[in-house]
């Protein structure tokens, strides 16, 4: 960015590094860590994903190619993303009252939260369940499209589909590296195990009552 034939100045150069390690880092990094701990609670849920990724590449290290035939390990993280939004609220500005399916958005309105959206039991049912299946191809078409955790529309995240490859190589990578190791709370037990979002810039793993 330094370099190129119409070079940042120093500041747009210092937010494009603040955008890159608020946007990019905390949001893949909390969504990892989230997926982590729901499938230390679900085995089930982990002997799925270990059983796909040993089909896919054995003994050998993950190619890009096979992130396609990793299709469970992708609704996975998509769960992860709905049920915990690392995204949790964007800024937006309504430039004017504005009739949104019948819900008046007033002139002046500035967020809207996809955390709240991704928990709406009309489109998500039992939204709190951590169910990966609610992506399968059979079931989407209940969800009626409405997976925002990405935004939307002309500022929507540009790093998404960087994203998806980052998110599904390191959980690929770290169940395949620990094949022999099982995923366990601390704790011992998921019971005593209780984690809570704490928001922030997104939405971070933390110890309930801390
Ligand atoms: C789980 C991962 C991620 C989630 C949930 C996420 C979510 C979002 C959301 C909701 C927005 C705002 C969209 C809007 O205003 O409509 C956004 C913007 C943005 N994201 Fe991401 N993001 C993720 C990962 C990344 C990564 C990996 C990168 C970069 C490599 C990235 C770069 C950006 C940038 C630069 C913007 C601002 C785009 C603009 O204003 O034009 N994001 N992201």
């Amino acid at each position: 960015m330094l370099t190129a034939e119409d070079p940042l100045t120093r500041q747009q150069f210092q937010d494009e590094a603040i955008t890159l390690l608020t946007g990019a880092i905390e949001t893949t990094g909390t969504t990892l860590a989230w997926t982590l701990y729901d499938i230390s609670r679900q085995p089930r849920i982990e002997l799925r994903l270990r059983e796909e990724v040993a089909t896919v590449c054995g003994d050998r290290p993950l190619r890009y190619g096979d992130l396609e035939h990793l299709p469970y390990a992708r609704r996975v993280l998509q769960e992860a993303i709905r049920t915990y939004g690392p995204a949790w609220l964007v800024t937006r500005t309504a430039a004017r009252d504005i009739d949104l399916g019948g819900h008046l958005v007033p002139e002046g309105a500035v967020v809207w939260s996809p955390y709240l959206h991704q928990h709406d039991p009309d489109v998500f049912t039992d939204p709190d369940a951590f169910d990966p299946d609610r992506w399968t191809p059979e079931n989407v078409s209940a969800t009626r499209g409405s997976f925002l955790a990405f935004g939307d529309g002309r500022r929507k995240c540009i790093g998404e589909n960087f994203a998806w490859a980052e998110l599904q190589i390191i959980l690929a990578t770290v169940l395949r590296t620990w094949q022999s190791f099982e995923l366990k709370p601390t704790s011992g037990s998921p019971a005593q195990e209780m984690i809570v979002p704490e928001t922030g810039a997104d939405t971070r793993p933390t110890p309930s009552g801390s």
